[in-house]
């Protein structure tokens, strides 16, 4: 009998069909068998690549902690572990091998370990089962498609102890209701569209993450709306190609209606990833514009800047037109900070196209910019193109990051003497007098400052560049950054919001009214028939009263309610250390 069971095997050919897409809801029943064997055990998730792999790491985490496990961040302690994988590139990809043998000691030391391995990789045609028949100790390889059957899957397991290979190529699903575990209290990502159509020639995501859904804005909306409720600071709305948004959806939704109904619930700071050039509108650069709450921070990907090679690598727009959406954008948001990412070494690359590439990251002045060797993944067509070798790459590569160094230097010294809102993701590693955070325009700066302000908005004088980061002083008193946070907080807290409304609806309630109107009379009359024989009656009467005072619904709500906004209020009052 076999020791694996295939349920869905990746086919990156049938990735490229496009599916009648379909919403369903995630299932969050959790199966018995897992349930007690999930008491008192523990979960462990290591996630490599982009924003949708961390997104489906939070959702992971979700489903395994409503099945009862605690997340740990010691691998040696993980009765679970995921290894989320990314395969844009191939290095990405080599890490996994390494990784997978570093559990084989968790698998050792305790018979019931389970290691999955999820993510794009999964995607590529035959990978998966090869790793399980490499590895025999891997419980399960899941594709992209099916995070959201991470705890039925894990049960199947369970019961039948075989390894199970489930990708699924393509999807026709947008699955909605799922739980997660968002990885940072402050700072949220929401999924707006899975998958890619554009089907650039180097690219794998078309395989991996299929064709292009769009979650409908009603739900897009809602999951922003809670975030606001629950205090987020900051939203980043995801898609591989955000501007594509809404067009599978065949009713007239664009990206930047989508945005601005975002924008206008109030969330401080609004950003989304990943623009695609030629579908970046006039609408997109109004509603930009519009918005205070819209960061002045574009990521905006170019790849390479010669026609020819953007034509070879199936990009859809050409050199001039990148450059005029730059000068549209630059027209109406003048302290715009533009970011890119750039390939080097693309199949065919000649000098004179490399050379475009260097001028025109010169001409459009990036804040920043990420840059890649061209790696060929399987499948795609680029991987079949004649190569550039691999010494002509890294020459370019590295004449291009010091171009890119001396641009992103550039721009961060003209912060310098200014002053940004930073909002800190918490201690540096390296000290933890100081403290790490994001200006709007998606500079990383360093100042010295109290742990207690993690997740607040503090304003920072920049005082040096040092080309990745700043170093800046906070410019007013720490107390204030966090008395303005308590105040952000209590604006936005859902209990002390229902605390208060609950208090209005008692002020208004018209039986509450004459409940306190009959307990000021009946106490009164319970005054004057001291030593009367009607002093026992009104006594009863007086305390019948009270008694429905103590039972109205309204007010024990309240009562309760009471309780939870107090060690709300504590929590914070200790957090100040
Ligand atoms: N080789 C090198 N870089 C790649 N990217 C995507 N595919 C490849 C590849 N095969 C880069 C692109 C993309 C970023 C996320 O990764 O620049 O924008
Ligand atoms: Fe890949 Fe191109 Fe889609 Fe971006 S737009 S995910 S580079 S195929």
């Amino acid at each position: 009998m076999s020791k694996v069971t295939i349920l869905n095997r990746p086919c990156q050919k049938d990735a490229a069909k496009r599916p009648e897409v379909e919403r369903v809801f995630a299932n969050r029943k959790v199966p018995e068998i897992l349930k007690s064997f999930a008491k008192g055990r523990y979960f462990y998730i290591r996630t490599y690549g982009c924003q949708a792999n961390i997104r489906d790491e939070e959702v992971m985490a979700g489903f395994l902690t409503e099945a009862g496990f605690t997340r740990t961040y010691e691998q040696a302690q993980a009765d679970v572990a995921i290894i989320n994988t990314c395969a844009v590139r191939e290095n990405a990809e080599e890490k996994i091998y390494g990784e997978i043998g570093s559990f084989k000691a968790n698998h050792t030391k305790n018979k019931d370990f389970m290691l999955v391995i999820a993510g794009c990789v999964m995607g590529e045609d035959g990978v998966g089962e090869s790793l399980i028949n490499t590895y025999p100790f891997i419980s399960l390889v899941i594709g992209t498609h099916d995070v959201a059957k991470i705890n039925d899957l894990l049960a199947k397991y369970l019961e039948e102890r075989k390894s199970i290979v489930n990708i699924r190529s393509f999807s026709s699903e947008i699955v909605e209701n799922l739980p997660s575990i968002r990885l940072n209290d402050a700072q949220a990502f929401v999924n707006i569209a899975y998958g890619c159509d554009k089907f650039c020639t180097y690219c794998i995501v078309p395989f991996t993450r299929g064709r292009e859904r769009s979650r409908h804005v009603e739900d897009v909306v809602a999951e922003c709306k809670k975030l606001v409720d629950d205090g987020y600071k900051q939203i980043t709305l995801l898609g591989q190609n955000v501007n594509s948004y809404g067009l599978d959806l065949k009713d007239g939704t664009t990206f930047a209606h989508l945005l601005e109904e975002v924008a206008k619930l109030g969330v401080p700071r609004l950003r989304f990833l990943t623009s695609y050039p030629s579908q970046f509108d006039d609408e997109m650069i109004e509603t930009m514009a519009k918005y205070p709450n819209i960061d002045k921070w574009l990521h905006f990907p170019v790849q390479s800047g010669s026609s020819s090679c953007l034509r070879r690598m199936a990009r859809r727009y050409t050199r001039e037109e990148y450059l005029e959406r730059v000068r549209a954008i630059k027209a109406k948001m003048p302290d715009i900070a533009l970011t890119t990412d750039i390939i080097v070494g693309f199949p065919g690359e000649t000098e004179e196209e490399f050379e475009d590439t260097l001028t025109l990251a010169k001409e459009v002045g990036y804040s920043s910019a990420f840059t890649f060797i061209y790696s060929p993944r399987p499948g795609t067509p680029a991987a079949n193109m004649e190569q550039v070798p691999p010494e002509v790459s890294h020459e370019r590569f590295n004449r291009l990051k010091a171009l890119v160094d001396e641009l992103t230097a550039a721009h961060s010294d003209t912060m310098i003497g200014n002053t940004y809102e930073v909002l800190v993701d918490g201690p540096s590693k390296r000290d933890s007098n100081v403290l790490s955070g994001y200006a709007r325009n998606g500079k990383l700066v360093n100042f010295v400052g109290p742990a207690y302000l993690t997740g607040c908005f503090v304003k920072v004088k920049i005082l040096e560049s040092h080309v990745y980061s700043l170093k800046g002083e906070m410019a007013e008193d720490p107390l204030i950054s966090k008395a303005r946070d308590v105040a952000f907080h209590m604006e936005h807290d859902g209990l002390l919001k229902e605390y208060a409304r609950l208090n209005e609806e008692i002020a208004s309630d018209p039986d509450i009214k004459a409940l306190g109107e009959e307990l000021v009379k009946a106490k009164k009359e319970l005054a004057l028939s001291m030593g009367t024989e009607k002093h026992k009656e009104k006594k009863n009467e007086y305390e019948s009263i009270l008694e429905k005072i103590h039972n109205h619904p309204l007010l024990q709500n309240r009562d309760s309610l009471h309780d939870q906004v107090e060690s709300e209020l504590l929590a914070i009052r200790d957090s100040i250390k």
